[in-house]
């Protein structure tokens, strides 16, 4: 028999991002899945990062779990920004999984079965409150029949649900109007987008959904600076 747990005035998790927070009632909600979407170089890794920063600094402990790229390169492109990533490892509040390491155990690439269980095993023994994977698009969901496939990920969110962070799972997207799995299942979806415009490239940011919250749905300008993200005013307002 589930347990359930009633909406009454429920504490908001901060993104860490400066204007984000002001267009969803204040933050996330704690506990839940979120999808952070956008194709390469839109800002999926710093919003992650930037997200894990803000928590580790108000006594959260975050992880940031790498399926593809080395940790080493991630660490290293972070510091670029004024989020003290180095000051934050070495005082063990912000981790970073390298699942890497562990393919070069095995040599096959884990299952998303071994993966919650890795994660699980670490978000325990480290007390993680909160957890970027990057990305969500990199494990892989066996089957050639889509319904199984969407079913297998299901399974993934409710097994991260059960885990127990707040977390948000960066996705790669390349056709913003082709939505993909993950954007169904998650409580909330954020879109980065990366376009032309005149030959000029503008970044931009949109809230597509976010389950038991009213939110602004507009597509915003995202500025990325040495601070890191930050959204600003209606993007045709520019
Ligand atoms: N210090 C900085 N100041 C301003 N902009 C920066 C700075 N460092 C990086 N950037 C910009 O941020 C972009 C990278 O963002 P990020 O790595 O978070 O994107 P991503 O969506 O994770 O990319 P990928 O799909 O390749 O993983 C860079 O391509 C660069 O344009
Ligand atoms: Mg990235």
């Amino acid at each position: 028999m589930a347990s359930f747990r009633f909406a009454g005035a429920r504490s908001r998790v901060s993104t860490g991002i400066p204007g984000l927070d002001a267009l969803i009632e204040g933050g996330l909600l704690p506990g839940r899945i979120y999808v952070v979407s956008g194709p390469p170089g839109s800002g999926k890794t710093t919003f992650g990062v930037q997200f894990l920063a803000a928590g580790a600094w108000h006594g959260e402990r975050g992880m940031y779990v790498s399926l593809l790229e080395d940790v080493e390169n991630i660490i290293y492109d972070m510091t670029t920004f004024s989020f003290k990533v180095e000051e934050l490892i070495s005082s063990g509040k912000l981790l970073f999984l390298d699942i890497g390491e562990m393919l070069e155990a095995s040599a096959e690439f884990p299952t998303y079965k071994q993966l919650l269980n890795k994660i699980s095993d670490q978000v325990k023994f480290r007390r993680v409150r909160r957890l970027v994977i990057d990305s969500i698009s990199a494990i892989k969901f066996m089957g050639s029949d889509p319904k199984f496939e969407k079913n297998q990920m299901g399974e993934f969110f409710r097994g991260l649900q059960k885990i127990g962070c707040t977390t948000l799972l960066l996705s790669e997207m390349t056709d913003p109007e082709r939505y993909l799995p993950e954007h169904f299942l998650a409580h909330g979806v954020v879109f980065l987008h990366n376009f032309l415009s005149d030959s000029r490239m503008l970044r931009a940011i949109q809230i597509i959904k976010m389950r038991g919250t009213r939110h602004d749905c507009n597509l915003r300008r995202l500025e990325i600076t040495k601070k890191g993200l930050r959204v600003t005013n209606l993007l045709k307002s520019i």
